[in-house]
């Protein structure tokens, strides 16, 4: 079988390695790729928001099967482009992407189902959200309605940075036509779990639970990026949580999301807050996360292909879908200065033993040589029996990686270690 997959980055890496572990798979094509997926699928300069030209490569190529793993895309409706010169895709519909693709239908869709998230208010009035705002408790988090690269929410600690965010995304347009709308919503606190789920539209498995690590510095500290590493499982996902979660969130969501007519087949991804109150719903996103799939899909057990082609034919129920007993941590290797301003172009170096616990992001290819391209460079994975060892190990292998101006959190599962008692 070839298979043709959609993105870019460590995300991808994670996804097509793991493909490659199925004895019927031939080729694999990215679009576009990076540097470092050219070592093990065929990759293409071909935007991956370029629907047109992507419908023209599947017709022009052999492909099986996709795989659309990027948020933009799913959203634009790629797959339903793909099916339509019926090519079979892992990934929901653009009906069912909207569940991540705009803010204001997927709170409007957890009031309408009574799933647990932080109340909100929604404003397409700069005026309205600003007076509502006067008298609002604070914190507070204001979204953009639309995509944003992931940058779209704004966590406001006090009344005027609220002001700031609402002027910033409604009248400066920060995130474009995404903040034509905003929800403007209560802040919660608690631990953050992700819970990666495959779904049919009908029978739902989720996958092993993990931690982000969104902070751009050690110590929690510096700006929100895409995420600076993960480990898996999250010690935060007690049985007790995880019991709630399924009940009150995750079974609900996918019936859902079949009573509203949009049946959500692919990945669906379930930030959660354990707060006091149990968990609730920061976020959906209607993809696999990054870096979080760079420590679920190590932990898998069964065979991915198999799974994503039953989330396409409705056949989840009857599929094997499991989890080893170990843990996993992702260190990212960031470029120095990421997510504002970074110098790429710099040789990486790793060693030939590291290739298979090591995922690419941000590199490319120039005359042979692999070299930074992109602020989130690699992540460096390592799987061991427990979290204490798995974190040690990806420590270890980074520091055998290397490149100028290269830049990693020191503290990846530090929190989560010691919420195991294990420090
Ligand atoms: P999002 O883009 O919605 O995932 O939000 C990015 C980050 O902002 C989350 O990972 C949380 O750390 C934080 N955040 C979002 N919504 C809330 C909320 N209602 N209360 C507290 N923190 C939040
Ligand atoms: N790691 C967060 C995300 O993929 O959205």
């Amino acid at each position: 079988m070839n298979i043709l997959v959609v993105g870019g980055g460590g995300r991808e890496h994670a996804i097509i390695k793991k493909l490659r572990e199925n004895p019927t798979v031939e080729r694999i094509f990215c679009l576009p790729g990076n540097g470092g997926i050219a070592r093990d699928a065929e990759c293409f300069a071909i935007s991956s928001t370029d629907i047109p030209a992507i419908v023209e490569f599947a017709k022009t190529h052999p492909v099986d099967y996709a795989v659309v793993a990027q948020d933009d895309p799913l959203v634009l409706g790629c797959v339903d482009e793909l099916n339509s010169i019926g090519i079979p895709c892992f990934g929901p519909d653009k009906k069912a992407a909207i569940i991540e693709g705009s803010k204001v239908f997927s709170k409007n869709f957890m009031k309408k189902y009574n799933i647990p998230t932080a109340e909100y208010e929604v404003f397409d009035d700069p005026e309205k959200a600003l007076e509502y705002l006067k008298t609002a408790r604070i914190p507070t988090v204001v979204k953009a309605d639309g995509p944003a690269l992931g940058k779209g929410a704004l966590v406001c600690m006090t009344r005027d940075d609220a002001f700031c965010a609402v002027r910033e995304i409604m009248e400066d347009k920060k995130f474009g036509a995404s903040g034509d709308r905003i929800v403007i919503e209560e802040y919660m606190t608690g631990p953050e779990v992700t819970v990666l789920s495959f779904t049919d539209g009908e029978t739902v498995v989720p996958m092993v639970s993990s931690t982000d690590h969104k902070r751009a510095l050690t110590g929690d500290l510096g700006l929100n990026t895409g995420g600076m590493g993960t480990v898996a499982p999250s010690p935060y996902y007690t049985k007790e949580a995880e019991k709630l979660a399924l009940e009150r969130i995750i079974l609900p969501t996918v019936a859902a999301m079949k009573a509203e007519g949009r049946p959500f087949k692919g990945c669906l991804y379930f930030g959660l807050m354990i707060t006091a109150d149990g968990p609730k719903v920061i976020e959906y996103n209607c993809r696999f996360g990054d870096p979080e799939t760079q420590v679920v899909l190590p932990l898998l057990k069964s065979d991915l292909l198999e799974i994503m082609l039953a989330t396409t034919n409705g056949t989840l129920g009857d599929t094997r879908v499991e989890f080893s007993d170990g843990a996993a941590c992702c260190v990212i290797m960031a470029s120095k200065g990421y997510p504002e301003k970074y110098e790429k172009g710099f040789v990486i170096t790793v060693p030939d033993e590291l290739w298979d616990s090591v995922y690419i992001a941000g590199a490319a290819l120039d005359n042979g040589r692999l070299k930074t391209s992109g602020g989130r460079v690699l992540g460096a994975v390592a799987v061991e029996d427990n979290l204490r060892k798995a974190v040690d190990s990806a420590y270890e292998k980074v520091k055998m990686i290397h490149f100028e101006n290269a830049y990693y959190r020191t503290d990846i599962g530090k929190k989560a270690l010691a919420a195991q008692n294990e420090v």
